[in-house]
């Protein structure tokens, strides 16, 4: 069986079966959002290529298209069914994680707005408690939403092209990120007193917003900092996610995080004195945060060796 501040490298939703049951106080996990083209993220069958890859759009992507298509559109029923293989995706390990986690836990998904619906679906149909959605304004996000009038000036339709100057298509900047918030349900005859009483779970820790700028909110303002890029492509803020534990668990509570990529979540537990389980797929990530935790424990140990 998996013991605590330990990182796994593996397949999580195998490895995840060696934890054992009720042992885990929150789980924090910013999990695949299924819509990118890393091949870690690519979590349905389709092959699309869309027009063949030959819109000049398309051409100027180049090796993205080739790759995985352009599933987005809805075109076809490979498209139709991207949303449905996510939901069936999450299914084959949502199941372990309501058997190892403690009654009254909290877990804490970022998902992608687009697939988080379905994320939803396969946690409530698991037995978790939906609990809200918390909305992470990240402040800074690329905009990709392309004038139409572009399109009908390229075909010499002056006409189109006027009528509708200021249309776009595409989407509006999206600077949210939701962080979906589930519980596993207390026991049945039992209150949420008796259930914080019994495994300090349950409740949330209101006063430590402030300690983080925060209003008592479900939308968190947290921009990242220069130091919270380079190590992943889907990198978190530090800092978020010392929030997050810190406002949902107390100190030698166990964090475990089944996608833990480049170790965000599990570096901001060992800095809050919480234990912590990473699971890792990649090689790479893996290595980073055995790098991160390391180098981590060694500051810890200078700075007391100092005072
Ligand atoms: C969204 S990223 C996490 C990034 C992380 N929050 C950070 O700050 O670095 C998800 C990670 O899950 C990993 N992953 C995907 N499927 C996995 C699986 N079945 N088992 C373990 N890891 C997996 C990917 O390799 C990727 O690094």
């Amino acid at each position: 069986m998996y013991t605590p501040n330990n990182i796994y490298n593996g397949d999580s939703i195998e490895l995840i079966k060696n934890i054992s049951k009720s042992s885990i106080d929150l789980i924090l996990s910013d999990i695949p959002y299924g819509i990118g083209v890393d091949d870690w993220d690519v979590l349905h069958a389709n092959t699309n290529n869309a027009y063949l890859g030959t819109s000049p759009a398309q051409e100027k992507a180049g090796a993205i298209f080739k790759k995985r298509g352009k599933p987005l559109n809805g075109w076809s029923e490979a498209d139709r069914l991207i949303p449905k293989q996510y939901y069936e995706w999450v299914q084959t390990w949502v199941s372990e994680w309501f058997r190892i986690v403690k009654p009254g836990a909290n877990i804490f998904v970022f998902a992608g707005r687009r697939l988080a619906p379905r994320c939803i679906c396969a946690f409530e149909d698991a037995g978790f408690t939906y609990k809200d959605m918390i909305a992470w304004d990240k402040e800074r996000a690329a905009h990709r939403a392309q004038r139409i009038s572009i399109i009908f000036e390229r075909r010499r339709d002056m006409y189109s092209a006027l009528k509708w100057n200021g249309w776009k298509v595409g989407n509006l900047r999206p600077v949210f990120e939701p962080i979906l918030w589930f519980c596993k349900p207390y026991k049945i005859g039992g209150t949420i007193a008796d259930n914080v009483l019994e495994h300090s779970l349950g409740a949330f820790n209101e006063t430590i917003l402030k300690k983080y700028g925060q209003e008592p909110d479900n939308i968190f303002h947290m921009p990242s900092l220069q130091s919270d890029s380079g190590l992943h492509p889907t990198q978190k803020p530090l800092k978020l996610m010392e929030l997050l534990i810190e406002l949902t668990t107390i100190e030698n509570q166990t964090i475990l995080d089944p996608f833990c990529g480049s170790g965000t979540a599990l570096l901001a537990a060992l800095r809050l004195n919480r234990k912590y389980i990473g699971i890792e797929k990649e090689e790479t990530y893996y290595n980073i945060t055995l790098n991160r935790i390391n180098e981590e424990k060694i500051n810890a140990d200078n700075m007391l060796a100092f005072a």
